[in-house]
């Protein structure tokens, strides 16, 4: 895998980034074309099913699938990796992992799907976070087309998250973890689905009910955005 900036291990510092949204002020030219490459965020509170909505997502409209939260998981874990703890001690914390390091994963999975000659529809589950992450992954990998919400009240979340945590092995399902991460949902990503929705960028569905439920809303919505399942 190609080398993801420095970062102080010990400390998690990350190289300061000033988040600024407009974009205009800046001369990055972004990696990938948006007139080729389609991005769709799919953001939500944790528990409000964006892993299970993307399955059908993936399934109806041919995007490739990349969850923020699973390739930090599969870095934490990979052998040798210099990060490994880091994103360990984050996610455990429900805080959010150093941008530089997610982005660098998202844009290199983003790489090999397009190299490979398959998807250049992309649906990234749980990414941006932060602020921050919004602006550099715009300018520096590829603007998105909008981003799809899952609102959900925090007691729905909580109790699909307690019960997933019976079988999920995650070290974050567990209810003082899962306190901490709603605390950063609101106070840390929800100013990005506001930024985005001021920009008329957000698809906001009602998260609550089936899965089939939600899915159908979801469909509505993202025909109301001229988007349509490609079967
Ligand atoms: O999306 P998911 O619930 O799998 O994310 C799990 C954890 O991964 C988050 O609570 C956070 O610690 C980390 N994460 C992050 N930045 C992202 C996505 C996930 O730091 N964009
Ligand atoms: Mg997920």
């Amino acid at each position: 895998m190609p080398a993801i900036p420095q970062i102080d291990p010990t400390s998690g510092a990350a190289p300061e980034v000033q988040p600024s949204i407009p974009l205009a002020s800046t001369n990055v030219t972004p990696a990938f074309d948006p007139s080729k490459v389609t991005v769709l965020f799919i953001l939500g509170g944790p528990g409000a099913g964006k892993g299970t909505q993307s399955i059908h997502l993936v399934q109806d409209y041919g995007f490739k699938h990349l969850s923020a939260g699973d390739l930090l998981r599969e870095e934490q874990d990979r052998e040798g990796s210099e990060y490994g703890q880091m994103i360990k001690d984050y996610i455990k914390d429900g805080k959010i992992v150093p941008m530089e390091v997610t982005v660098t994963l998202l844009k290199n999975a983003m790489q090999r799907e397009l190299d490979s000659g398959k998807k250049s529809r992309f649906l990234i589950d749980g990414f941006p976070r932060k602020m921050d992450q919004a602006v550099f992954f715009e300018q520096s990998v590829c603007p998105s087309k909008c981003t799809i919400f899952l609102d959900c009240p925090e007691e729905v979340m909580l109790k699909r998250l307690l019960n997933r945590g019976k079988t999920s092995g995650r070290s974050d399902d567990n209810e003082e973890s899962i306190k901490k991460r709603f605390r950063t949902f609101v106070d840390t990503s929800m100013p990005v689905v506001d930024q985005f929705e001021k920009e008329d960028k957000v698809i906001k569905v009602l998260a609550t009910g089936s899965e089939n439920d939600v899915y159908e809303r979801l469909v509505e919505n993202l025909a109301k955005r001229d988007i349509h399942p490609v079967k």
